[in-house]
């Protein structure tokens, strides 16, 4: 086990990244937690990042991106839920799960996660640095254990690389390290923090076809532009363009590029969705959200052939209006 001096001596960069654990300020009572409510004692690693350009945060568990947010920006431009917790062995509702091997459903094992494995598996951080242009880079492998070996019996390695500036661009990269074919789906789950979900709108769909996932799955074709009056769950096959999200009320628009991705999640839950859910900050916090996610799943499904690799990337900006 790696401690946090050894992260912070190998991989920490002076005032621009470093590792806390996750554990309670002595005798700080629950009711002075952060407004993100993680202040509960996980013993989770977490990495920050705070540079010229932009502030962030990862946990470990999942290589799971919380918050980001460019200087530019006077509102955080990834959501987290004010009701997430960090617990070991559980997703964090908000940031950016690493979906994978499997996006949704388990294709014939009910009692296996959904979305995988990976956001809820530890990882180990390999390498760290500045790029040229000042932004901080992380890269991160999943650590296989006994428990991922019963669900995915596949030898392959899964690295994460995620780059904080005034951009955020996040690198997935399955190596197929074994002698036979593999098939995975996969996602790169953003949650975005918006001003409210009746005062956006989603471009670059139109036209797409889709699986509607409300009710019964049924393939649709999008006509023009997205906006929202109820949950919304839909998996945009064959979509590899840039998405817009386009928002009125915090008067900023979030572009969402993307290369080795062929389809594009649009979610929202909506009311009684959201309050099942319970951890969406009740009543109305998943208002403040909407997830435009980066995938490769259902159709689009990538075979990664022996000995080759596979690489998604996102990239994430915001403009003010
Ligand atoms: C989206 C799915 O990607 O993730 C939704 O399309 C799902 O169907 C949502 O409800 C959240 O999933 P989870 O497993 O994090 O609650």
């Amino acid at each position: 086990m790696v401690t946090v001096q050894q992260l912070n001596t190998r991989f920490g960069i002076n005032g621009q990244l470093g590792f806390r654990e996750d554990a309670p300020v002595k005798g700080t009572p629950p009711d002075t937690r952060p407004a993100s409510g993680l202040g509960a004692a996980s013993g989770l690693t977490i990495a920050e990042i705070n540079n010229p350009q932009a502030t962030a945060s990862l946990c470990l568990q999942g290589a799971h991106l919380m918050a980001w947010q460019p200087r530019s920006q006077p509102a955080p431009v990834v959501w987290l839920s004010r009701d997430a917790k960090l617990t070991a062995g559980k997703s964090i509702r908000g940031g950016v799960p690493v979906c994978w091997p499997w996006f949704g459903a388990h294709a014939s094992e009910p009692g296996f996660s959904a979305h995988g494995f990976a956001r809820t598996a530890p990882w180990r951080v390999i390498e760290s640095g500045t790029e040229p242009n000042g932004a901080t880079r992380l890269t991160l492998r999943l650590m296989e254990n006994e428990k991922t070996r019963t669900q995915w019996p596949h030898d392959s390695r899964l690295e994460l690389t995620v780059i904080v500036g005034e951009t955020l661009r996040m690198e997935l990269t399955t190596e197929n390290t074994g002698e036979s074919d593999f098939i995975i789906s996969e996602a790169l789950h953003t949650y975005f923090k918006i001003s409210d979900i009746g005062a956006v709108q989603v471009t670059g769909l139109a036209g797409c076809d889709y699986w509607d996932k409300v009710g019964i799955s049924t393939l649709k074709k999008q006509d023009g532009i997205i906006r929202f009056a109820g949950e919304t769950d839909r998996v945009y096959i064959n979509s590899a363009t840039e998405c817009v999200i386009e928002d009125d009320g915090l008067k900023r628009r979030i572009r969402v590029a993307k290369s080795g991705s062929l389809t594009t999640v649009v979610w929202t839950p909506w009311t009684a969705k959201a309050e099942k859910m319970g951890d969406l900050g009740q009543p109305d916090g998943w208002r403040e959200m909407l997830c435009v996610e980066s995938a490769n799943a259902i159709d689009n499904a990538v075979k990664i052939a022996a000995g080759t690799k596979h690489t998604l990337i996102v990239e994430c900006r915001a403009e003010s209006l």
